[in-house]
């Protein structure tokens, strides 16, 4: 495994070379372990690529049939240092949106990240749940016209600030921003502005509790981010 890993890169001998490491590799996220084993991270066969302005940071994690799509060669995909994108999620750009995911952020199964005409913006540490969707855009809604010939709008970026965590199944509409630390629970819809170490949940989420300091009697934590970079991104269960 080791072996072919250090042959692996983004070019077609690169790519085979991650193909062969990952036949003697355990399965979905056990496959972890070759990211982090070349620079250039590692990318499942089954991926589908097709964007233009795609830029991979160093052992990052692309899992199966993760979909990277431009629709229109618009916009950009950068992936941060030891970002990992689980299996099943799709992050398409278009009309001249972004997509952007900071270092050491996890994005779990079955994501959608959407970046048309808007931006998504999430940032280092950050660890997004399976079955979330971000969109950064609403289709136009005029009565008297067929919604589907209407033009994309948006309300703005959505940016998600370090260290945060939303759970399985939230949504972030347009022109959101969650702050830094901050909690969105299971199945929430976010629609307005979720403060730094809030904890948010509902629909539309309502910041419900804060985040405590730690009892005093519990051992010190690990550096943060440095923790979560040992563990090959923010994998959680
Ligand atoms: C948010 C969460 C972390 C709990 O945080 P907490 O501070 O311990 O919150 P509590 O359990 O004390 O709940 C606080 C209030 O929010 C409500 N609440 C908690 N989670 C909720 C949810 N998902 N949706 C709606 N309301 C929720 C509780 O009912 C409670 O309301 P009450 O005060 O009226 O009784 C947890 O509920 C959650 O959603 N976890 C996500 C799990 C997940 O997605 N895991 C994936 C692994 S990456």
């Amino acid at each position: 495994m080791a072996a072919w890993m250090k042959g692996a890169g983004h070019g077609p001998l690169g790519r085979l070379s991650m193909r062969l490491a990952a036949w003697a590799a355990p399965p979905h996220r056990g496959r972890n372990l070759l990211a982090r084993l070349s620079p250039a991270g590692f990318v499942a066969a089954s991926a589908l690529e097709h964007h233009p302005d795609l830029t991979y940071g160093r052992h990052g994690f692309i899992g199966e049939r993760v979909v990277l799509y431009s629709r229109d060669g618009s916009g950009r995909i950068v992936l941060g240092n030891g970002a990992h994108v689980y299996q099943d999620s799709v992050l398409e750009t278009g009309h001249g949106g972004e997509i952007h995911i900071g270092a050491h952020t996890s994005i779990h199964t079955r994501c959608q990240l959407m970046a048309y005409v808007g931006s998504i913006r999430i940032g280092s540490g950050v660890a997004v749940a399976a079955n979330c969707a971000l969109y950064p855009y609403d289709h136009g809604t005029v009565l008297g016209e067929p919604i589907a010939r209407q033009p994309l709008v948006s309300r703005g970026d959505i940016v998600i600030d370090d260290d945060a965590w939303l759970g399985t199944g939230v949504i972030v509409l347009a022109g959101v921003r969650v702050g830094t630390g901050a909690v969105v629970a299971a199945g929430a819809v976010v629609t307005r502005d979720v403060p730094p170490n809030a904890i948010a949940a509902g629909v539309p989420a309502r910041v419900v509790g804060w985040r405590q300091p730690p009892p005093r009697d519990r051992a010190e934590p690990v550096e943060h981010l440095e923790a979560i970079a040992a563990a090959g991104g923010r994998d959680l269960p």
